[in-house]
């Protein structure tokens, strides 16, 4: 068993589009770099203030020093503390000259703070809490100076602890929050104008993809309009091209352009010769037919003559030629269908007069009825003419085929039932009859040429399986359709003819 499937919730990389994608790929190595340009920028400028800040905390240390090893200066010892920082229990190194605003000074002596001091914004002295003098008597005294929170208004300090010549532990230290302050500023500076940098580089970067992918979407419409041509049949018309401004082979986008053309091309110079050969084939088709006509009109015209000369002719002679004229016959009928076919195949003009569908109806069930007694016939006609433009012989071929197909293909007795009646401008036609139906394996191509049921059976009844093939291409030449529903006991054909009128 394999495991659970990846998390849904996210687009698979491969489903976003090539849009969303390129700009992902130039917008996160962008904030990337602008996150790591920042951390650099500003751990370079905290440390070179830092230094700074260390080179001025040496001096201070210096001045300190110095200053409390002179000779006669005893530092007075600190008072209990009254919390008024009065000038008693300052430590000597705050008076030291040079020593600026925030300076402070400590001296911590066995590990208590016996005196300390920040030097204030006017120069007062300002003494500090006991929580803040712990920190300093808490400090190494190694000359390393260290950075510490001393809470209050005093902040982050630098301090360095050492050790005074009259070996007590002198604390020196300087604020950081100068420092503080121009970092915090830099990061501001960095956030506004890395963030401005980024929505200018992101609306630069989507209008450049959108404009470098332009032609593919032209590209892509080319080969959608092509999709949508009709090219299974007929005459094509392959005009279609992909625009030479996206054929440069120099670009990718052109490459396919380039490529989408000549397929273009081979395409269309096969369907033209798919098409020209499909012509050739239905010519000959209409010349063969054509060119038989004549003779089999000889052949049924002697058999007819050999048959009337009943005198002197052997029996078994006059039962052959017989079966040479039916044949002959038979053979006319089919080489006329195939004929019929292959010019509505070419598209050739039916004629086109106003046809009494009504009327048509009547005389073609009326001929039914006397080739097939034996069935029932049944009419529903609307009560006024529904007339259509047409050519009348071959609607009239038409519904005698669907008529023959229910006497040859169903058993006696059955019911046919012809429907007309005119719908929104189109007039309905319908067979329906309740025989046995259409065999199920049969009924997808029912319409397509030579497809018949029992073909042996059919074979010896006379049936070729063109009857249906040449209602379908009439009523399609006529801009109409034709279907077929079939079940055991119903089977209705229904042909819809466009432009009909009552009259
Ligand atoms: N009303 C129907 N009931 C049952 N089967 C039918 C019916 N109409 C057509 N079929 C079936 O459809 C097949 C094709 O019909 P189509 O008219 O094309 O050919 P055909 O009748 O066999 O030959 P043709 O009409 O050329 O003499 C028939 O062979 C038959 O099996
Ligand atoms: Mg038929």
């Amino acid at each position: 068993m394999s495991g659970p499937p990846a998390a849904t919730s996210q687009v698979p990389r491969s489903r976003r589009s090539l849009r969303t994608r390129l700009l992902v790929a130039f917008v996160v190595p962008l904030v990337v770099v602008l996150g790591l340009v920042g951390v650099a920028s500003v751990t370079s400028l905290r440390s070179e203030l830092l230094g700074q800040v260390d080179t001025r905390l040496d001096a201070v240390s210096d001045r300190s020093r110095d200053y409390s090893a002179q000779p006669g200066e005893v530092l007075p010892p600190r008072p209990p503390d009254d919390g008024n920082g009065d000038a008693d229990s300052e430590p000597g190194g705050l008076g030291a000259r040079g020593q600026g605003e925030g300076t402070l000074v400590a001296t911590v002596v066995d590990g208590t703070c016996t005196n300390s001091g920040v030097i204030g914004a006017k120069g007062e002295t300002v003494t500090l809490t006991s929580a803040q003098e712990d920190v300093l008597s808490g400090l190494t005294p190694d000359g390393e100076p260290v950075t510490e929170d001393l809470g209050g208004d005093l902040g982050e300090y630098r301090l360095v602890a050492g050790t005074a010549p009259n070996g007590d532990v002198l604390v020196n230290g300087l604020p950081l929050s100068g420092t503080a302050d121009a970092v915090r500023r830099l990061v501001a500076v960095e956030l506004v104008v890395g963030l401005l940098a980024l929505a200018a580089a992101a609306l630069a970067a989507v209008l450049v993809i959108r404009r470098t992918l332009r032609p593919l979407d032209r590209v892509a419409a080319t080969a959608t309009r092509v999709s949508e041509l009709p090219l299974a049949s007929g005459e094509v018309q392959l005009a279609e091209r992909v625009p030479p401004e996206d054929t440069d082979p120099r670009t990718e986008v052109g490459q396919v352009g380039t490529a989408l053309n000549r397929m273009l091309d081979h395409v269309e110079g096969s369907l033209a010769a798919r098409q020209e050969s499909e012509t050739q084939v239905r010519q000959f088709v209409a010349d063969a037919s054509h060119e038989l006509r004549t003779p089999l009109a000889s052949i049924r015209g002697y058999a007819e003559l050999v048959r009337r000369q009943r005198a002197g002719v052997p029996s078994d002679v006059g039962h052959a030629m017989r079966r040479v004229e039916s044949e002959a016959l038979r053979m006319s009928e089919l080489v006329e269908e195939l004929l019929l076919l292959a010019r509505l195949d070419a598209g050739r003009e039916l004629t086109t007069e106003e046809v009494d569908l009504t009327a048509l109806v009547v005389d073609t069930v009326s001929d039914a009825h006397v080739a097939g007694p034996t069935h029932d016939w049944q009419v529903d006609l609307p009560d006024s003419p529904v007339v259509v433009p047409g050519d009348p012989a071959r609607l009239h071929q038409v519904l005698a085929n669907l008529l023959a197909n229910v006497r040859s293909h169903t058993p006696d007795g059955t019911t046919a039932t012809t429907r007309l009646r005119a719908e929104a401008g189109w007039a309905v036609l319908q067979v329906v009859d309740d025989g046995p139906g259409i065999p199920e394996g049969l009924r997808p191509h029912v319409f397509e040429r030579f497809a018949r049921g029992d073909a042996s059976r059919s074979r010896t009844a006379g049936s070729t399986g063109l009857g249906l093939a040449i209602v379908h291409a009439v009523v399609a030449a006529h801009g109409g359709t034709v279907e077929v529903t079939s079940e055991p006991g119903r089977t209705a054909f229904t042909v819809r003819l466009p432009h009909a009128s009552e009259v």
